[in-house]
């Protein structure tokens, strides 16, 4: 059976675990910790050992291996990381969700890399680590995939500054096995003979456990939790009561190079070791395993907003088509090659790209890439652009439709494949570039205004297709010195625009930390602020019995145009339901309502006593309520052919949801609450076809 290379992108988990104060010290017996190290082994004020971590793949490996179909007679660990970004807790439940990210051909003799992600919660909300994993399976090569290019690794020169002795016990993977691996080759001598070694060995993660105390006790001594990252390559099996030796280089601030060495036979049984400490910083903007695209990377904005990604730990693709600044030309890539070697020598990962956005197979090759690089995408940054000004008439459809091509379809292009694996993997985070001249107008920019404008309706109807699915869709309108904007602003202020200020918001907009969607703000200098789309209060001009005269509107125009109380919608539901609000009769303060002195579930029990049957024929809809509250619950109402059926629960497939507190509920129930009152309140909460919910004050005698 070959590998399924379907599964890329492919989600693992969630799986959640329990544990206590005991399983940690389990652990960290079967790592070697004992009175030495009593903080690991004494519930009173216990410390997780941070690589304690490792016991969750235990049960996300199994799933990953199975997505990925690899042969499990050739499988191997080849290497594991550990982002720590929060302290284990002695006791909770830890839940883990991953992907396949990717598959690597070393050739039909010599195996494939299945490398996975996975990031673990705590019950307690706090992110505590990613785990990158990956698998070397001997007998999956020749897939025809590519190899994975080789990395530089290489020990100083050097003495290292310390030399951890360890001395695992002949009976260690007895007790390590009990955190969780339980694989015969650990403990069956007639099974270990069977796979062509004199004994059971022991497991490369529990030499793994012996490193990280090693190197907490030599780097940060008593100290664990400020363990970021530890990295590694398992690379010979070892023997249960061999000694080691943990060997640590310090190689700048806050960073080792570590491997261990079997003192017995002097081979080196885990390899390519790194290990970064300090103190976690708090609330810290971070895109570990984030896989980021910017588009028009380049130059001018693209380059910092990818700079800064990779800086923070974000995997990018740097596209840019390496043309002029209208456009023309036949394009280069080195604009997208210096960049990604910037990002390269300040320690991050990067590929560079040189598709056009401008086309649908330019789009396309762009989320290729990132797909045929990292796995996945989870960040697109829509940032490429052209400039092709003159006055209206003077703007002739090439240099229209140059500059909509580029802004508007160029992030239709990249965004709609990316849209579809972020949809997949139920995560994204995009960003559109807009511009003040499109929000606000700007002389001789027709082209550029309309198509930046363009931008944030695209954002508008994005922002909810992606609601569901932990995507969001945000928008920017930067102010920076560029090459487009070289001759627009005065010399001195172009000093101080640097497009290094307007980072920060395209970075933040883009974390997992923002909850925004469907924003649109302005950055430039330092200064933030959000633009958007207000509307006014507005006015009923005769009453909407008789169609209102010219004259009419022009009398009540002040009011028609005023601003003042102006609110924002978040879509189109909310303005209609605003619209319609304007006719409903006034009523009285909705919190001095007084509930009917029944109880949620007895208004329900009754509610077929005042349905009115002859104003539902032919109606057919199912509503489906949630009240929330310590009176609250989940009912459905199901309305057919003049009969109304009531149950508890939630229906299958409801045509309207309703969502309101118990005390709202009773208000409006008891007619205290007029429905478009509660509903423009935000007191009601209206899902699906939104029209029916009119019928509920038709149906029910309140
Ligand atoms: P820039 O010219 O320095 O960078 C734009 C990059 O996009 C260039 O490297 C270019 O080669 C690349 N590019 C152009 N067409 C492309 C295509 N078809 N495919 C792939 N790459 C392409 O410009 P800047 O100022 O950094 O602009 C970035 C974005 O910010 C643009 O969308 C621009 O409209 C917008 N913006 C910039 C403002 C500013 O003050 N700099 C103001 C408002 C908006």
């Amino acid at each position: 059976m070959a590998l399924n290379l379907d599964a890329i992108g492919k989600k693992i988990g969630p799986i959640s675990k329990d544990y206590t104060w005991k399983d940690a010290v389990l652990y960290a017996l079967g790592v070697g910790a004992g009175f030495s190290d009593l903080e690991y082994c004494y519930e009173k004020d216990l410390k997780v050992i941070p690589s304690f971590a490792i016991t969750t793949l235990y049960d996300v490996m199994p799933e990953a291996m199975g997505l990925t179909n690899v042969n499990l007679a050739g499988i191997l660990h080849g290497e594991q990381e550990l982002i720590f970004h929060n302290p284990i807790p002695p006791e909770g439940t830890m839940t883990s969700e991953g992907r396949i990210l990717n598959y690597y051909d070393k050739g039909e003799q010599k195996g494939a890399l299945v490398v996975a992600e996975a990031e673990t919660r705590h019950s307690n909300g706090q992110k505590l680590f990613t785990s990158n994993m990956t698998i070397f399976s001997r007998l999956d090569g020749g897939f025809g995939g590519e190899n994975r290019p080789r990395e530089k690794f290489e020990f100083p020169d050097r003495d290292p500054d310390f030399m951890v002795d360890m001395s695992p016990s002949e009976d260690q993977p007895l007790i390590y096995r009990l955190s969780g691996d339980t694989f015969q080759l650990h403990v069956d001598p007639e099974f270990a003979k069977m796979a062509g070694f004199e004994k059971p060995i022991m497991h490369g993660l529990c030499t793994h456990g012996y490193a990280c105390r090693a190197l907490i006790q030599s780097l940060i001594p008593g100290e664990p939790e400020k363990a970021r990252r530890m990295n590694c390559r398992f690379s010979r099996p070892l023997y249960p009561g061999m000694s080691l030796q943990v060997q640590i280089w310090k190689t700048g601030e806050g960073q080792a190079v570590w491997r261990i060495q079997n003192m017995e036979t002097q081979e080196i049984a885990i390899d390519n070791g790194l290990f970064e400490y300090g103190d976690v910083p708090k609330d810290e903007v971070r895109f570990d395993n984030k896989v980021a695209v910017v588009t028009g990377a380049g130059a001018g904005l693209g380059r910092v907003y990818a700079l800064e990604l990779a800086k923070r730990g974000a995997k990018v693709v740097v596209n840019d088509l390496g043309g002029a600044r209208d456009g023309s030309g036949e394009g280069s890539s080195s604009p997208a090659d210096q960049v990604v070697e910037e990002i390269k020598a300040a320690g991050g990962e990067a590929v560079a790209n040189y598709d056009n956005v401008a086309t649908v197979e330019g789009g396309e090759g762009i989320v290729k890439s990132a797909l045929d690089a990292f796995g996945t995408i989870d960040i697109l940054i829509n940032n490429a652009g052209i400039l092709r000004d003159k006055s209206f008439v003077k703007m002739d459809p090439e240099n229209w439709h140059a500059v909509l091509d580029v802004h508007l379809n160029g992030a239709y292009n990249v965004t709609r494949p990316a849209f579809a694996v972020m949809k997949e993997q139920g995560y994204g985070r995009i960003l559109m570039t807009t511009s003040a001249a499109g929000l606000y107008g700007n002389f001789g920019q027709t082209n550029y205004t309309a198509a930046k404008m363009a931008l944030v309706g695209l954002m508008n109807t994005l922002k909810l297709e992606g609601q569901k699915y932990d995507i969001h869709v945000n928008t920017i309108a930067p102010v920076a010195a560029s090459r487009l904007t070289e001759d627009v602003l005065p010399p001195d202020f172009f000093e101080k625009l640097k497009p290094e200020f307007v980072a920060p918001l395209a970075l933040y907009l883009c974390s997992e930390k923002c909850a925004d969607t469907g924003n649109v703000y302005n950055a430039g200098m330092g200064f933030y602020n959000r633009a958007a789309i207000v509307t006014g209060p507005g006015v009923v001009v005769g009453e909407g019995k008789e169609i209102p005269s010219p004259e009419a509107l022009a009398e009540n125009w002040e009011k028609v145009k005023s601003l003042k109380g102006a609110k924002t919608y978040f879509q189109l539901n909310e303005q209609i339901g605003d619209l319609m609000a304007a006719f409903s009769q006034p009523a009285g303060d909705a919190a001095a309502a007084e509930p009917a002195g029944l109880s949620v579930a007895e208004v329900f029990k009754n509610m077929p006593n005042n349905f009115i049957s002859e104003e539902a024929q032919g109606v057919e809809v199912v509503f489906q309520y949630t009240i929330t509250g310590s009176d609250g619950g989940d009912w459905y109402c199901d309305i057919k052919d003049g009969t109304c059926t009531i149950a508890s629960g939630k229906h299958e497939k409801p045509i309207c949801s309703l969502e309101m507190e118990d005390q709202d509920f009773l208000a409006l129930m008891s007619g205290k609450l007029p429905a478009m009152q509660a509903y423009t309140s935000g007191k009601l909460k209206i899902g699906g076809d939104l029209m029916k919910s009119q019928l509920i004050e038709k149906l029910f005698k309140m």
